[in-house]
């Protein structure tokens, strides 16, 4: 679809970790974070899983029912860009590394996961995507094949392809704006992200608690808690449009 001059400039919003950490969930690189208490190899590889099943099913265990802890909610950084979904005039893709459920439960639509979600379970049996039981570790049966011991979480483990790329690809080669938030840019395909924004002339805009591996990429950098940084941001860019 070709924009009308003039029109709204498409924006691709990436977030990552840090956005969900104010909701009081684990970032995976912070001094705090999960890969500081476990390793990659042992829980987030297609390797794990069949060397240690029980184990990797534990890890996903424990992190989904602390989405069911009421304490954890979205925060205002997750609002905002609700928000920013619900009333900009233009195309608007955001694409979450995350996958916690915190962006969908603040309501947003245009919503990409594309490392997976946690709230989700794939059956190995016949391939069906569907809400996760709580507990994988206890091999539940699939509810679309019946077969039990054939779920496993869905979410993309580190070896294997991330989701939705061909239209991660066409909205970024749309995109006039491209805001990073959350996260340290440490892991491809997402932290390439910023150069397919710059090589199609987008403006490019970090938000993080510090500066991300890929910094100096973007045209601008603001540095300081996602829950006053992209209220703040998303202010700005609806007044600047008169939405
Ligand atoms: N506000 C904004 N940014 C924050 C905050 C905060 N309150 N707290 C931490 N950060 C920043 C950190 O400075 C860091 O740059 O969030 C980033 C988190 O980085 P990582 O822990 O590496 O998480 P992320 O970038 O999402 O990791 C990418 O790696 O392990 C895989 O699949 C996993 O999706 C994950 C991917």
């Amino acid at each position: 679809m070709t924009r009308r001059e003039g029109a709204a400039p498409g924006v691709v919003v990436l977030t990552g970790a840090g956005i969900s950490r104010e909701s009081g969930l684990s970032t995976f690189r912070d001094p705090d974070g999960i890969w500081q208490r476990v390793r990659i190899e042992d829980v987030a590889t297609p390797e794990a899983f069949r060397r240690d099943p029980a184990r990797v099913q534990d890890f996903y265990d424990a992190r989904r029912a602390q989405l069911a802890d009421p304490a954890v909610g979205p925060n205002a950084a997750h609002a905002a860009l609700a928000e920013l979904d619900r009333r900009w005039p233009g195309d608007f893709l955001l694409v979450t590394q995350n996958v916690d459920d915190l962006h969908g439960r603040a309501g947003s639509q245009r919503l990409l996961h594309m490392h997976g979600e946690l709230a989700k379970a794939r059956c190995l049996r016949c391939g069906a995507v569907a809400p996760s039981p709580p507990r994988l570790a206890d091999s539940p049966a699939c509810p679309a094949c019946g077969e039990r011991g054939g779920l496993r979480p869905h979410v993309v483990w580190f070896g294997e392809m991330p989701l939705g790329m061909e239209r991660i690809a066409e909205a970024l080669a749309r995109c006039g704006l491209f805001v990073s938030i959350g996260t340290s840019g440490s892991v491809h395909p997402a932290a390439g992200f910023v150069a397919e924004a710059r090589g199609r002339r987008a403006r490019t805009v970090e938000l993080n608690l510090e500066p991300s591996e890929g910094s100096a990429m973007f045209d601008e950098a603001r540095h300081g808690p996602a829950t006053r940084l992209v209220p703040e941001f998303v202010d700005a860019l609806l007044r600047d449009a008169g939405a």
